[in-house]
């Protein structure tokens, strides 16, 4: 049977070109410094987002952690949205290992946070408090449906925290989405944050990684951090070697995936029992309900059984996140199991693709 996997975009495969890369990739070990093909990408990293330097890890939310250690001290308190990735989905790292406060602050629907809402979290001099030290942003943001924060939300709301001495990092794990929607460099979205990490491994369908920039002090600092919680990775030239084919060959065609997003919410809102969360799809990913008299829970099973792969968000909730290995018209096949699916569980029979 095959399977249409919407569940998200980590599920990509490399390219050949990638896989051809991996075998020919130039090695050293890279904990001394001494692999090139690792030097090579994260020396393209800090030039694409104009940043110091760069740093290779193990994913997003390494680079996110590494973020936190090496911005923050142990007891102080970091402004994240209530909607961020950081705070969801990251088991509490930021706390547990960095022993910072996660303060949330509520994530308007087009992932922003409210300046004004950022300001008033941001603690003054008391003894009884912790200090404020980090502002974690997200873009584009995932719990948000793939909205796009604007170079000009940046460079206000950073601003905002540079003036209350706070740094500024970005979680910018699809920072490329966010870049073909806007038709604006990296560098321009990713200025005014003082750190910022993108990875590799989701719509830009490389196998590993992650990249963490800023400043050299910065990312020195994030190294020896790394090292700390066993990132240091040794011939990592072998999972770099695709990072540099992906930043290459893979970031125009994320337009297409926002096309084939903005097909898929569009046929989904036509379905009787769906409602779409936000019909101005922005990037790739879509988010919508059921109504309450079918059970979310089983149109999952139901899809499932079928070949299409959703992610379920309990409750009535799911996201649908559009690749590089879901064409346009795996996207109508998908839409035709879910309507029929969705019948089945109003009255109990499949109809005519089954
Ligand atoms: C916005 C955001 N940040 C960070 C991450 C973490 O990335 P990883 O799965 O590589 O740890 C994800 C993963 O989906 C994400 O969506």
């Amino acid at each position: 049977m095959k399977t249409i996997d919407l569940r998200s975009d980590t599920v990509t495969h490399p390219t050949e070109e990638m896989r051809r890369a991996m075998y020919e990739a130039e090695l050293g070990d890279d904990v001394y410094g001494e692999d090139p093909t690792v030097n090579a990408l994260e020396q393209v990293a800090a030039q694409m987002m104009k940043k110091e330097a760069a740093l290779f890890t193990a994913s997003g939310t390494m680079s996110n952690l590494l973020a936190v250690l090496a911005q923050t001290k142990r007891g102080d308190e970091i402004i994240v949205g209530s909607e961020a990735h950081m705070f969801w989905y990251e088991v509490g790292g930021a706390s547990a290992l960095g022993g910072v406060v996660m303060r949330t602050v509520p994530n308007e629907p087009d992932g922003r946070i409210d300046g004004a809402a950022v300001e008033s979290a941001i603690r003054g001099k008391n003894i009884h408090f912790p200090p404020t030290t980090l502002l974690c942003l997200e873009n584009t943001h995932n719990r948000c449906g793939g909205a796009v924060l604007t170079p000009e939300y940046m460079a206000i709301t950073a601003r905002l925290a540079h003036q209350h001495g706070l740094r500024v990092h970005l979680d910018g794990a699809r920072i490329f989405n966010a870049t073909v929607a806007l038709g604006i460099p990296a560098s321009e979205l990713v200025k005014d944050a003082d750190s910022v990490c993108f990875c590799l491994s989701k719509g830009l369908s490389a196998p590993v990684g992650s990249l963490l920039c800023g400043t050299r002090d910065f990312v020195d600092s994030a190294r020896k951090w790394r090292k700390m919680i066993g990132g240091g990775m040794r011939q990592a030239g072998v999972i770099a070697a695709a990072g540099i084919v992906a930043l290459r060959t893979m970031i125009d065609r994320l337009a297409e995936d926002h096309e084939n997003a903005r097909r898929l919410a569009h046929g989904l809102d036509r379905i009787p029992g769906i409602i779409v969360s936000r019909r101005d799809v922005a990037t790739n990913i879509v988010m919508f309900e059921l109504n309450p008299t079918v059970s979310g829970g089983e149109l999952l099973q139901e899809t499932e059984a079928h070949g299409v792969r959703l992610s379920y968000r309990g409750g009535q909730q799911f996201r649908a996140v559009t690749h590089r290995m879901v064409s346009a018209a795996d996207i109508d096949e998908a839409l035709n199991w879910v309507e029929l699916c969705l019948k089945k569980l109003g009255t109990g029979t499949i109809g005519s693709l089954e």
